[in-house]
């Protein structure tokens, strides 16, 4: 059984937290233009900030292991509801700055002002804003049945799968990417 590098093990719940954050604070409406929340601006470009380096470090190779041959499909499953997971961690922050320059909301992350990436509109913000709105919540959804299979892993099927997580786990497992 391999667990997750200290690095990656810090990513994975730092960007759980920020998520949330995100969530909490995110506004819609009439003050989605007149009073945004920069919190949320700053925590969500923190989220794509963070997936980057952990996408390249997959790519080149720091990818979790199959640990059971014998139970395929459902590392099938992991690796497709992590791919979904990982899409909107992408996906997320990039349509939020879309809403944003939509809306005619400057944006910026810790005082680096970012340029629009559309042209303000007087009325709705469109539908990748929807889609925007959509997938904050979806994730929420997913992250929380995420958990829930994680939680049925290491007390159901005993495999431990919670402790490749978990940064204080006893050292007996191998270390993975
Ligand atoms: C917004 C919240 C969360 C997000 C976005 C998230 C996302 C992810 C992603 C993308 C992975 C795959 C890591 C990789 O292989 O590169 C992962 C793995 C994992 N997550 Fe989360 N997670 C969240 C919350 C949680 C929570 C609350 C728990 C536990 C209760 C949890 C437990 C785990 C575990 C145990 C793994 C390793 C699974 C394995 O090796 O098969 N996650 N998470
Ligand atoms: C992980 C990152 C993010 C999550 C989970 C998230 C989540 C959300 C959610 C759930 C809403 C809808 C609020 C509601 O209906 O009450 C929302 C709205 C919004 N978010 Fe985000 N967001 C993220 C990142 C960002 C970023 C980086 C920006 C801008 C730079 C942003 C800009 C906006 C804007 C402008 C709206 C209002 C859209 C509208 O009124 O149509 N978001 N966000």
């Amino acid at each position: 059984m391999h667990r997750y590098s200290q690095i990656t093990i810090a990513i994975h719940w730092l960007t759980a937290v920020l998520v949330i954050v995100a969530w909490f604070t995110a506004v819609s409406g009439p003050d989605a233009r007149t009073d945004p929340s920069y919190v949320h601006f700053t925590v969500g470009f923190a989220v794509l900030l963070l997936v980057v380096p952990r996408l390249l470090a997959r790519w080149a190779g720091a990818a979790r292991r199959v640990e059971d041959p014998q139970r395929r499909w459902l590392d099938l499953a992991a690796r497709s509801g992590h791919a979904v997971l990982y899409l909107l961690l992408v996906a997320l922050p990039l349509t939020g700055w879309y809403a944003a320059s939509r809306l005619g909301v400057p944006v910026s992350f810790l005082g680096i002002s970012l340029p629009s990436l559309a042209a303000s509109v007087q009325g709705a913000p469109g539908e990748i804003a929807d889609l925007h709105e959509t997938g904050g919540t979806l994730i929420l959804w997913l992250a929380g049945l995420h958990a829930l299979i994680a939680i049925w892993h290491q007390f159901a099927l005993k495999d431990r799968t919670l402790e490749r997580m978990n940064p204080l786990a006893p050292s007996d497992l191998t270390q993975d990417a």
